[in-house]
């Protein structure tokens, strides 16, 4: 099974990386518009497979998509990342017209593949895929909810620890969904435990409202300590969907994708539970949220739709 990933920078870099060590695609392609740049990548990491134990093939294309034909899943993740102060949604002036035209060059090679969105702001741009290229929505999905979980379950385990209680971070729950935005993500705190206990039974408020803040800046924290966006945490987050999707797990997983009346809302891709499988979105999980959680919701499709607006200048 052939998995593209465009854009060779830190994350889609990190992205083929991450799959290949995982063994699940026969083949990555590593596609960029920088002459050599992906070539020299991905022959970096075909180097490390004896040790590593990869089969998988990660071949490196400069702008070559007819290399890229026949992809089941398609990453994308170009454009300009954020640099420190920046939040995601300044970058929508440069990326959306990029995210486009390799969205529009991709389908032509694999009109059956499922589109990831990473760029960012994701929530638009993947509200742009959707449109753009008038898939069925089960075919176009971004990245956000996965890896602001996972920030989540990160500062969720280090305030237990911080309490006394040497906690592992994989024994611990969480959620995060609504949009890829520094101020207005939800954390589902209500539904955030440890092996089942809830968070609220384990953690003063206080620790739990600044796991919470810690989460929601988490991607500017890291873009504030290297000058550049993150691509560890973001390349496993990604890794894991296209994990999901070839090896058609059917796990629940919170993506961005487009509603059509789940939760209320529709016409905008925002974050919600999803079960990722073969066909991609296999079906929206609509959890009744409640109080502060439904409100805190209600403001983040908002500000995904705020964003969505600025599109068609944007594409201008
Ligand atoms: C981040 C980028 C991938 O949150 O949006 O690190």
């Amino acid at each position: 099974m052939k998995v593209t990933v465009v854009g060779a920078g830190n994350v889609g870099a990190t992205v083929a990386n991450v799959i290949a060590m995982k063994n699940f695609a026969s083949d990555v392609v590593l596609l960029d518009i920088k002459e050599g740049v992906s070539e020299g990548k991905s022959m970096d990491m075909m180097q490390a497979a004896p040790m590593l134990g990869i089969d998988t093939t990660v071949t490196g294309v400069t702008n070559d998509y007819a290399a890229t034909a026949g992809s089941k899943v398609v990453v994308v993740t170009s454009g300009l990342p954020r640099k420190p102060g920046m939040s995601r949604e300044d970058l929508i002036g440069t990326n959306a017209k990029i995210v486009k035209g390799v969205v529009d060059q991709a389908l032509q090679y694999s009109p059956n593949a499922i589109f990831i969105i990473i760029s960012n702001p994701m929530d638009t741009m993947t509200y742009l895929t959707l449109k753009d290229t008038k898939l069925s929505r089960n075919r176009v999905l971004g990245l956000g909810g996965l890896l602001d979980s996972s920030r989540f379950k990160y500062y969720i385990a280090a305030a237990l620890k911080e309490a006394g209680m040497p906690a592992t971070i994989t024994d611990v729950d969480g959620m995060v969904v609504g949009g890829h935005n520094d101020k207005t993500m939800v954390p589902l705190v209500s539904y955030a435990a440890y092996r089942g206990i809830p968070i609220t039974k384990l953690l003063s408020p206080a620790a739990i409202e600044d796991a919470v803040a810690k989460t929601k800046k988490g991607g500017a924290t890291l873009t504030q300590l290297i000058g550049t966006s993150a691509w560890y945490a973001p390349g496993a987050a990604v890794a894991t969907l296209v994990g999901a999707i070839v090896t058609d797990a059917k796990k629940l997983i919170p993506c961005c994708v487009y509603l059509d009346g789940e939760y209320g809302e529709r016409d905008l891709c925002i974050g919600v539970p999803v079960i990722l499988g073969a066909k991609g979105v296999e079906r929206i999980v609509d959890v009744k949220l409640e109080g502060e959680e439904k409100a805190a919701f209600a403001t983040s499709v908002a500000a995904a739709r705020e964003t969505n607006a600025l599109l068609a200048t944007a594409l201008q």
